[in-house]
């Protein structure tokens, strides 16, 4: 079967998360991605986390499947001459470099431009232009410059950093989007262009309600949906709001039985209107459903911590799953809290490819994150990541290049 990105060329030269995310997804959709590491050390998280010895990290791995790897210093002039060479023959250059170190290296947009002027230019950056855009980034400088610390905890905590790596992994994603665009803008205009992706950026977009509710505070004072409501106070920015679900419907995490014991026996449980009096039925409080006090969302706004305690009296009789088997008879939307350890042993994920198990040369099987996209007709087959420089010989015989060439280039130490 054929692939969406069939014929795509990506020069890989990303490293970390970031990048590698979004070049992980372009090779899942067909692309070739060759990735350029630096020749005796390789992707750094090829050796960061490792769970065995001499092996490559699960780090590593996870990020890079189904990539070609080529080593090669490209702070060499003959190191620079393959780069270029490379130039000429892909679609697309991605790249997570530092600020500035794409051009220290002397590949500059011109540069590219007058050897490859379809090549597209992708980046991922902390910052945008500005006053940080020197700066360097990791994940996590960018949930709290993005917007997503602040509002992330409870209301007498400190500010709190997701485990979902919106900052690396999210910012990869957007820029995968955006290189898609570019290939296809090509088509009628035949350029390449520069294609930029801030993390600060891409985690404020994914608090984009959380900007929404700034503005919502500043004219209003309040904000009814919010655990400060009614009794806490507001600031005059957006509170950490804990568990409460933040959008049109109330939902909060509610304890199930076990709790005591087990750290992730709860569920989430969403007061949706329109199963109001399903919900007051389960929980065994029928006379709510007419009760003025509770019969509208408005005024369940005032009451959403007894309404919650109560529930979890109903949810903390049950284990979560049989919570969840009965709320979802009544069309009641509710999601267990899921360990990584239940994740990997759900049966529907692996059947559908987000969960699978790989084999590794050196590290024999291990579980990864498929494509969590699904085409119909182009379907992801997850293969393993590369060895440090596995595919130089290859890919440098695909550019024309003898074996002398290349045993002189291994002499030297290019490669
Ligand atoms: N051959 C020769 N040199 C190479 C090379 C190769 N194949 N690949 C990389 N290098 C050099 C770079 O040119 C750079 O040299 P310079 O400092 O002289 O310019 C050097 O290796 C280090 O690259 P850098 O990107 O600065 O790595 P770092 O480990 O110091 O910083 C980050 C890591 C992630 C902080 C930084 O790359 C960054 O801020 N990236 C953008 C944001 C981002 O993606 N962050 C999330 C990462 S998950």
């Amino acid at each position: 079967m054929s692939k969406a990105l069939d014929g795509v060329r990506i020069l890989d030269f990303t490293h970390v998360q970031s990048g590698p995310t979004c070049t992980q997804l372009l090779a899942w959709f067909g692309a070739d991605v060759i990735k350029v590491e630096r020749a005796g050390h390789g992707d750094a998280t090829r050796g960061q986390l490792r769970d065995i010895p001499d092996v490559d990290s699960l780090y590593f791995t996870m990020l890079n499947h189904n990539k070609r790897s080529i080593t090669l210093d490209t702070k060499n002039p003959k190191g620079r001459a393959v780069l270029d060479a490379l130039i000429k023959t892909c679609d697309v250059l991605v790249e997570n470099f530092a600020p500035g170190a794409l051009d220290r290296m002397g590949i500059t947009w011109a540069h590219i431009q007058a050897l490859n002027p379809r090549m597209i230019v992708a980046s991922v950056k902390g910052f945008g232009p500005g006053k940080y855009e020197h700066c360097k980034v990791y994940e996590n400088v960018a949930q709290c410059a993005g917007g997503a610390a602040s509002t992330t905890g409870f209301d007498d905590g400190p500010p709190v950093v997701s485990g979902a790596q919106i900052g690396d992994s999210g910012t990869g994603l957007h820029l995968a989007l955006g290189i898609v665009a570019a290939l296809y803008q090509r088509n009628s205009t035949g350029r390449g262009q520069q294609v930029l992706a801030p993390m600060q950026d891409a985690v404020l977009n994914l608090c984009r309600v959380k900007l929404r509710d700034q503005q919502r505070l500043e004219r209003n004072g309040t904000m009814h949906e919010y655990p400060q409501y009614p009794d806490g106070k507001f600031g005059d920015a957006v509170p950490r709001a804990g568990n409460a679900s933040g959008g049109g419907q109330p939902g909060s995490i509610l304890k199930c039985k076990g709790w005591e014991t087990d750290p992730n026996a709860y569920i989430y449980f969403i007061t949706q209107a329109a199963v109001w009096p399903a919900i007051c039925q389960v929980i065994g409080e029928p006379g709510w459903i007419k009760d003025e006090a509770y019969a509208t969302p408005g005024a369940r706004l005032l009451h959403l911590k007894p309404i919650f305690a109560r529930i979890e009296k109903w949810t903390m009789s049950l284990d979560k799953y049989a919570a969840m088997d009965i709320l979802n008879q009544h069309d009641i939307p509710c999601g267990p809290i899921l360990s990584m350890k239940e994740i990997a042993a759900d049966e529907s994920l692996r059947e559908s490819g987000t969960v699978v198990e790989v084999d590794h040369p050196t590290r024999g099987k291990y579980l990864t994150v498929g494509n969590p996209i699904k085409m119909s007709d182009s379907k992801t087959e997850v293969t393993r990541s590369p060895l440090l420089g596995e595919h130089t010989e290859e890919v440098l015989r695909q550019l024309g290049y003898s074996d002398a060439d290349i045993a002189n280039l291994r002499a030297e130490q290019v490669i």
